[in-house]
């Protein structure tokens, strides 16, 4: 597959066979991450590969967590409540997703159900916690760093037939996935990667999120046409 390919076929995968990723797959997947550029060449990520009963524990932990009514607790806010055309955004990947799952907009059950699922990684074989140095927490584009190495990580997966969803919702909870996966302090829980062998059977892994054309989104200067 060469990387166009990749690019453009890429999408959010949500549905795993339930089948384990080989460790020494993962490493060359986080070999060619690691190759992502940084700001002054800091490289400030870590990353905390989880599978079998650590990542049970934490899905466990996240759960329970979140349906006992306990207030999410993450190292980095992910959203306030999104407003305008973010908020419509967010909508259409929503109502995009649910049209494919057949949860009607008042079937508040079923509803939850996915939302308990996000909480769940989406049943994914493997969990990867993304983390970076947090003596560059404020002050310093650690965040765009460790972004551009995970959109890499997802690529390289992708690439591999492997499927993967970036999801914040695996660590709403962090300082279980902190203890579970014993991440020193010194580490800021920046987001989580669920990764797996997409379940081609899972109809969600079929929604292709819409993009605003190119001119919508760049503005060109200085060129003849
Ligand atoms: C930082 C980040 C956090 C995300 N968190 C979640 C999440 O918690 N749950 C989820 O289902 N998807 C999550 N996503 C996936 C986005 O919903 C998805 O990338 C977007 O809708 C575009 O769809 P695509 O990835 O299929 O192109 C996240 C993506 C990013 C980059």
């Amino acid at each position: 597959m060469n990387i166009d390919q990749a690019i453009q076929e890429r999408r959010s995968i949500r549905g795993f066979q339930d089948k384990p990723v080989p460790q020494a797959l993962l490493e060359e997947v986080i070999a060619l991450a690691n190759r992502a550029p940084s700001s002054m060449n800091t490289q400030p990520w870590h990353l905390h590969v989880l599978t079998g009963e650590p990542l049970e524990q934490v899905r466990k932990g996240n759960t329970e967590r979140m349906l006992g009514g306990v207030t999410p607790t993450r190292d980095i806010e992910d959203y306030a409540a999104y407003e305008g055309e973010h908020r419509q955004r967010q909508i259409e990947i929503a109502i995009q997703l649910f049209e494919a799952m057949g949860i009607e907009r008042h079937d508040a059950e079923r509803r939850q159900d996915w939302v308990m699922r996000g909480f769940r990684q989406f049943d994914a074989p493997v969990s990867i916690v993304v983390c970076f140095d947090r003596s560059l927490l404020n002050n310093t584009i650690a965040h765009f760093d460790t972004g551009a190495m995970t959109y890499g990580l997802v690529l390289a997966a992708w690439a591999r037939g492997l499927g993967a969803v970036i999801n914040g919702q695996g660590i709403m909870q962090s300082p279980v996935v902190r203890e579970v996966a014993n991440i020193a302090e010194d580490q800021v829980i920046l987001t989580c990667v669920a990764l797996g062998w997409p379940d081609d059977g899972f109809v969600a892994n079929d929604v292709v999120s819409r993009r605003r054309p190119v001119e919508n989104v760049t503005k060109f200067l200085g060129f003849d046409g």
